[in-house]
């Protein structure tokens, strides 16, 4: 990726550890989801016997505590899914747990460090580098996560740049009341992408691993505007358009 453009780090009063709160509603709001798809579907028979490591990533985790949160929703889940299954008695006789918190090299990985919970009942290790391409070592994960992230591209599409282009996006900084060509060029990368990221975890995947990945998306049959961070953007959007104004005015 040749631009990054991290979550603004640290605890100050616009960090992303004090401005996250629609997604941790949201994660909070698919924890049900989460915990069922895990009993449902998680396969432990295959992992390797005991003592096994079972490992977690969280791929654009950013800072806490949203992604903290997750984690130990994730290990209570799996957690039980062995009380159940496999008999296990005791504490000791669960997997050992080690989760890597994977971002871009620009997330503020110190403030995550200095902010992990105090009494996690895990390994951990910082992962940096983009969940477009390979990160971890064939079939080494058992579950992959990723919330809020995804709907990031690896680049903005050519077209939008492109003054000869129908896609061109001049004022613009979203798709939503675009011409139909923009919401195609950032289809067609978002394409791109998710098949980059699903080929990576592919691999990354150990037999019997699941993958929870949460996205924001709009209802089918609503408009490209209605998507569900429009209400987020578009105010941003008309603000930048003022302040270009206003400076090509002076
Ligand atoms: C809105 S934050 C979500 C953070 C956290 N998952 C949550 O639910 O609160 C999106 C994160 O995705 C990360 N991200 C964006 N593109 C990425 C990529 N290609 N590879 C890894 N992380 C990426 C960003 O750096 C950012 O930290």
């Amino acid at each position: 990726m040749a631009e990054e453009f991290p979550m603004t780090g640290g605890d100050g009063p616009n960090s992303y550890a004090k401005n996250s709160n629609a997604a941790a509603k949201a994660a909070d709001g698919a924890k049900a989801m989460l915990v069922a798809a895990i009993f449902e579907n998680l396969d432990i028979e295959t992992l390797q016997s005991r003592p096994a490591t079972f490992r977690i990533a969280d791929l654009g985790c950013s800072v806490g505590p949203n992604t903290f949160i997750q984690v130990d929703n994730i290990i209570d889940a799996v957690s039980q899914k062995y009380h159940k299954k496999s008999k296990v008695q005791s504490a000791g006789e669960l997997p050992e747990f080690q989760v890597y918190f994977s971002d871009l090299v620009s997330n503020d990985f110190n403030y995550l460090f200095a902010t992990l919970p105090r009494d996690r009942q895990y390994f951990t290790a910082g992962v940096p580098g983009s969940f477009h391409g390979r990160l971890f070592p064939e079939a080494s994960l058992n579950f992959v996560y990723s919330a809020y992230a995804l709907h990031w591209l690896s680049k903005i599409p050519d077209e939008l740049r492109d003054i000869n282009s129908p896609a061109f996006n001049k004022g613009r900084i979203l798709y939503g009341n675009a011409p139909y060509e923009v919401g195609q060029a950032y289809s067609a990368q978002y394409a791109k992408d998710i098949k980059s990221f699903f080929h990576a975890r592919g691999q990354e995947l150990a037999p019997g691993g699941l993958m929870l990945l949460l996205i924001p998306g709009r209802p089918h049959g609503t408009l490209p505007a209605q998507n569900s961070l429009a209400p987020y953007f578009q105010p941003l959007e008309s603000t930048l358009a003022d302040m270009v104004n206003e400076a090509s005015r002076t």
